[in-house]
């Protein structure tokens, strides 16, 4: 292919995903430029100076076709970036979001060597194996109600390198250890709110991994009641939580007798993520 070629093939399909009301049509072109051609997504702004044979082209316009068809851009190339590290994802796990970083961000330098760590609700076990990747020193434990979402975690902590221990279990109930951190992100979108998720989340991400309940924090509730006899002396969990739940969520720690309690904001400035101590 000549590098004009190259060059309007990339435009045009662009065009194409803005037309079929991609939002991030400029991202995803990139994205699906860079897996076509076989090259770094750090590299993929210069398209234009890279050969590419006509198969490359073909598989471009296929990936173009399914995203413009609303499949996840993560979901065609089979990973996201999350933190340091690129994870494998597929529909059977929650695509990690920019916004639970934030629990990395809160948690990184407060792990100690042989500390224990359990990533409760793991999904593509985005959060333990990033904390794992910090300080690989940490007894990491992943678990999740969802078989598939460990099998792909497995997946994840095997390309990382990770030495981790994998539970399948609905919340506590499989879990016999406690731990020093806790960390976890459960469903938490209320019965009323899923309706104005959009199309492409529906489709295609798993309802387990969403569905709070009617409240949105009923799975959170039934975590509350538990965690406190999974933690060691001086542990501590965090949560992430949905926009505009802190209040209810305020009740719920307050109920629970949780007292030490810290929220975090997110890059919009709307409490995400909050740390709660032991109570002892
Ligand atoms: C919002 S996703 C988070 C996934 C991943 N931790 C992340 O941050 O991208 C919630 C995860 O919790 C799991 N989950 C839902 N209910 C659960 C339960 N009762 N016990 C354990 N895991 C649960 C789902 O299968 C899903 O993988």
């Amino acid at each position: 292919m000549t590098m004009k070629n190259k060059q309007s093939l990339f435009l045009s399909k662009k065009e194409l995903l803005k037309e079929a009301g991609c939002d991030d049509y400029n991202e995803s072109a990139k994205r699906l430029f860079s897996k076509a051609f076989g090259i770094s997504s750090a590299q993929s702004y210069k398209y234009q100076t890279y050969e590419g044979s006509n198969e490359n082209a073909s598989l471009f316009s296929e990936m173009i076709s399914s995203r413009a068809f609303g499949v996840p851009t993560s979901h065609i190339v089979c990973s996201r970036s999350f933190w340091k590290n690129d994870f494998h994802v597929d529909k059977t796990v929650l695509d990690p979001r920019p916004e639970s970083e934030l629990i990395i961000d809160v948690t990184k330098n407060l792990l100690i060597d042989g500390m224990k760590v359990l990533d409760l609700g793991c999904g593509s076990g985005c959060l333990g194996l990033s904390l794992y990747k910090e300080n690989s020193n940490i007894n990491l434990f992943l678990a999740d109600i969802s078989k598939k979402a460990l099998s792909l975690s497995k997946k994840n902590a095997e390309e990382l390198k990770a030495d981790c221990e994998f539970i399948h279990s609905d919340l506590f109930s499989n879990i016999h250890n406690n731990f020093d951190l806790i960390i976890t992100n459960l469903p938490y979108i209320a019965k009323d709110d899923f309706r104005y998720l959009q199309r492409e989340i529906i489709l295609h991400e798993p309802h387990e991994a969403l569905y709070g309940g009617r409240s949105g924090l009923d799975v959170i509730k039934q975590f509350l009641d538990s965690v406190n006899r999974h933690l060691n002396k001086s542990g501590f969990f965090v949560i992430e939580f949905g926009k505009g739940q802190d209040c209810l969520l305020k009740e719920e720690l307050v109920r629970s007798n949780f007292n030490n309690v810290y929220y975090y904001k997110d890059l919009n400035n709307v409490n995400r993520v909050v740390c709660v101590k032991k109570d002892t």
